[in-house]
């Protein structure tokens, strides 16, 4: 093991998508594994198998599809997530076990207040259970992690003996969460510096660190985990997670990027594909990341205030300490225009990044040029709200085929809405609501009847300018879907994130909504598998 490499373990598509809202189907969860794949990431924990039968298909076919070397490069470990029961384990095993590099990932309480009132076990039958669950796992997969569940409000001197038993029973790593976000920088890193001092046997294992963001700390503790000598962190893209999140990939990897001197440490990412990678998990989840986020918000590297402006004119890192092309953040900029041909628009997709076949590029084209005609310039972050839009799409069940709204200060907002139903047939309906938006949602429903929640409507514009693309993104809630939480283990509603791009606002609101709503459809298993308009052809350098 590398003493000056730090693995980057993602979690996104199980602690991350154990948030509420950031359900992702299992084509979106496919596309993510993959892009996590090309960013570098060196483990991915694809979810919870034992959470239901679509949560094992689904951690399988990236076991399949992403753990399996196809071109010679070393594949991501597959992961997957057990609670300390031999079902669970059984679970994880069948799904990871096709990949070229799987892992079990299994936890238990080892704080007071969860042993006593959710466990309800003693001291001796915890430790008991992680002894005879990790030789279980160790019996199936070569590698085994495991977690002592709430690790920041448990007894240290019990932990070193957890894991201790851990390691004896055949663990190869081992997590220390802070499950509820609840240690303070100096205390997290002295917890493990204790570990790494009092637990036998320590020194042949990989020791790792995985914080939430309850009290905005997460990545304070994680780099304090890894100065104490934690080397894999188990990080979330935007740190999506339970309640305030995990800690966020883009933060601890441009850390230790950005500071050199302070960690002496690398990371295996490709640090140009982060901006690309957030948006797609945003898109899919219709998790907006705020505008301040650190490293990927759309003002992290935005200069508004004059006097920076100025600095910034006389030297770049008067006020920048990173450059946004590093993390891969597209500087709105003109790019192309009305005139631009299809060979420009495949140069620049190209430069960015998206290798599109020529049906895709076709498809694009005819968009951006859609595009154009509205709006003088068309930019990077234009291009990409159009790729979102077109290409990284649920297959269309319903499809939006015209909308039309009427609204203003005099009389009922009133939209009417013609939409193609998955057997082709047009359904017309109309309808008021208290603004155009609300009327064409309920129009919408009229004609869908599949009940829902709205949770959420975000509506942004892409670029500055009154002629700007907008692009919503929604999150519906379905009545009939649950999914079991690993650790609460109580079943939670299941949300679908939707996105929709379009000049036209109420355009882009409708086909959000849409875009939820066949998501949500499809799974609930109203129509057959989730199939995407193109994904597959979009590939990233
Ligand atoms: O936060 C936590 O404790 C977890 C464990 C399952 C590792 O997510
Ligand atoms: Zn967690």
């Amino acid at each position: 093991m590398r003493e000056d490499y730090v693995r980057i373990f993602d979690t996104t598509l199980r602690d991350g998508e154990q948030s509420p809202g950031a359900t992702m189907t299992s084509a979106e969860k496919l596309e993510v594994a993959r892009v996590l794949a090309r960013l570098g990431v060196d483990i991915i924990e694809a979810g919870f198998p034992a959470a239901s039968p679509d949560d094992l298909e689904a951690v399988r076919r990236i076991a399949i599809e992403v753990g399996i070397p196809n071109d010679g490069t070393r594949p991501p470990v597959i992961c997957g997530l057990a609670r300390a029961t031999r079902n669970d384990i059984e679970k994880a095993w069948e799904a990871v076990r096709h990949a070229a590099r799987p892992r079990i990932h299994t936890f238990l309480a080892t704080s007071e207040i969860h042993m006593q009132y959710k466990l309800k076990m003693t001291r001796e039958q915890v430790v008991q259970r992680v002894r005879e669950m990790v030789v279980y796992a160790r019996s199936l997969c070569e590698d085994v992690e495991f977690s002592p569940e709430d690790a920041g409000r448990s007894d240290p001197e019990f932990l070193y003996r957890v894991l201790g038993e851990a390691i004896q029973a055949g663990a190869t790593t081992l997590n220390i969460p802070d499950t509820v976000g609840y240690t303070l920088p100096d205390e997290f890193g002295a917890l493990i510096a204790g570990i790494v001092q009092n637990t036998p046997g320590i020194e042949n294992c990989t020791i790792s660190v995985h914080c939430h963001n309850d009290l905005g700390l997460a990545t304070a503790n994680t780099l304090a985990g890894i100065r104490a000598g934690a080397r894999q962190a188990e990080v979330t893209i935007n740190g999506i997670g339970e309640r305030a999140g995990n800690t966020a990939l883009e933060e601890v990897v441009m850390a230790l990027h950005t500071r050199p001197n302070q960690f002496g440490l690398a990371t295996g990412i490709d640090t140009t594909q982060i901006a690309r990678v957030s948006k797609l998990v945003s898109n899919y989840t219709g998790i907006v990341v705020q505008p301040n986020k650190a490293v990927v918000g759309a003002n992290a590297f935005a200069h508004e205030a004059g006097i920076h402006q100025d600095g910034m004119l006389k030297h770049n890192q008067t006020y920048e300490i990173m450059r946004p092309e590093t993390v891969g953040a597209s500087v709105s900029k003109l790019v192309l225009g009305k005139h631009s041909g299809r060979h420009a628009l495949k140069a620049r997709l190209t430069s960015m990044g998206y290798f599109l076949g020529e049906a895709e590029t076709d498809q694009l084209f005819e968009r951006f040029k859609a595009l154009a005609d509205k709006k003088k310039t068309i930019t990077d972050a234009d291009l990409e709200a159009l790729i979102s839009d077109e290409l990284y799409q649920p297959r269309e069940l319903f499809s939006l085929e015209n909308l039309q709204v009427a609204c203003g200060t005099m009389g009922m907002p009133t939209a009417s809405v013609r939409l193609r139903d998955p057997s082709g047939n047009l359904h017309v309906q109309a309808s008021i609501g208290t603004g155009p938006v609300d009327a064409t949602y309920k129009a919408i429903d009229a004609i869908v009847q599949v009940p829902n929640i709205l949770q959420e409507f975000v509506v942004h514009a892409v670029t500055e300018g009154i002629d700007a693309l907008g692009e919503v993104t929604v999150r519906i809630q379905g009545e009939n879907s649950l999914v079991l939480d690993a650790q609460t283990e109580v079943d939670q509603p299941r949300t679908y994130g939707g996105y929709g791009a379009d000049t036209d606002i109420v355009v882009a609101s409708a086909k959000a909504y849409l875009s939820a709503i066949n998501k949500m459809l499809v799974a609930t298993g109203q129509y057959g598998p989730v199939e995407f308009a193109a994904t597959q052809a979009v590939q990233q350098a």
